[in-house]
């Protein structure tokens, strides 16, 4: 039995993760925050902890063989607080990790890293990469784009409760760029494949099978609601001096880079996540349907 560690346990990801890992028989300790307010059930050990707070990781990573990094800030309104986690917080608990001779580290890091390395996001989290890939420990980075399958997602399910609730549905720009949404359990079956200790210092991109457009993605979650709905566009410039005037009064990171983001084409070559961890991931017909059956979006 393999002992997990899981950041960022109450997001997403985590969340999920964590659940899959229980299902599998592995033994597991889930990072929380301490506002944090969850059941994952008997079989699940919690620790209170914060990726600034060294001496909770230090008591986090005691006897655990693999870590599975999933906390970060993704959004913030304050330019600082990526630095703080995603670099200074990685930094803290790939420290932790060494100290306890922590056999693999597997970081949860984002395809922006390539699309976007110059904004705030993508950046920290590069950094984030070569903290680790410089730390001597045994690694395997995951670079995904949007993932997405349950109530939480902040993606495409909550673009499931906005079409189901909403007759006018906002596209911004053209709705041309493409993304590759991977469901979130073909996320965490690469995690349990690349816990394989033959696995090691390696990256892989993670996506769904094949790349749709925006309007093509709102026009199929409609067909699968069975509504009829209108796409209003917003053009990119209305919507670049927006955030520009926002982003001055409010300090927020909706800046330029983040519109930057919305118009490019997250795609990415998943070539070899499907044949060396033998991952065929679901199509985006199939998990929108989960989306809908399976976590019953209101
Ligand atoms: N979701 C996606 O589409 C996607 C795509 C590419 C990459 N990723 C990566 O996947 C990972 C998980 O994403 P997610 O969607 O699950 O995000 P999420 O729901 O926003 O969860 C982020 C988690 O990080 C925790 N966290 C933030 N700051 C922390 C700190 N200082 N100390 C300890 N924990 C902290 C949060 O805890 P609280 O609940 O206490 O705030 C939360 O559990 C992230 O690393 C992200 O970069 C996600």
């Amino acid at each position: 039995m393999i002992k997990f560690l899981v950041t960022g346990a109450s997001g997403f990801i985590g969340q999920n993760l964590v659940k899959s890992l229980v299902g599998k028989c592995h033994s597991v300790k889930a990072l929380v925050r301490k506002n944090y307010h969850y059941n994952f059930g008997k079989d699940v050990e919690v620790v209170f902890g914060d990726l600034n707070d060294k001496d909770s990781l230090e008591r986090a990573v005691k006897g655990v063989d693999i870590i599975v990094h999933a906390a970060a800030v993704i959004n913030s309104t304050k330019k600082e607080n990526f630095e703080k986690v995603n670099v200074g917080g990685t930094r803290n608990i790939i420290d932790a990790a060494k100290k306890e001779h922590v056999k693999k580290f597997i970081f949860i890091s984002t395809g922006d890293v390539v699309l976007n390395p110059g904004g705030l996001y993508g950046w920290s989290k590069l950094r984030g990469e070569k903290i680790l890939k410089n730390s001597g420990l045994v690694y395997v980075i995951l670079r995904p784009y949007t993932v997405y399958g349950t109530d939480n997602d902040h993606s495409i399910c909550d673009l499931v409760k906005l079409i189901r609730l909403s007759y006018i549905i906002p596209i911004i720009g053209n709705g041309k760029a493409l993304l590759q949404p991977v469901y979130v359990g073909d996320l965490i079956r690469v995690i349990l494949k690349v816990a394989n200790p033959r696995i090691k210092n390696v990256i892989y991109n993670i996506g769904g099978p094949s790349p749709i457009s925006y309007n093509d993605l709102v026009d199929l979650i409609a067909k699968e609601l069975n509504v009829k709905r209108v796409k209003l566009r917003i053009p990119l410039s209305l919507l670049r001096i927006c955030t520009e005037v926002y982003g001055r009064v409010a300090n927020t990171t909706w800046s330029s880079d983040r519109i930057i983001n919305l118009t490019k084409d997250k795609t990415t070559d998943i070539t070899k996540m499907a044949k060396e961890l033998q991952i065929k991931p679901q199509s985006i017909e199939e998990g929108i349907k989960n989306c809908i059956r399976l976590h019953s979006i209101k």
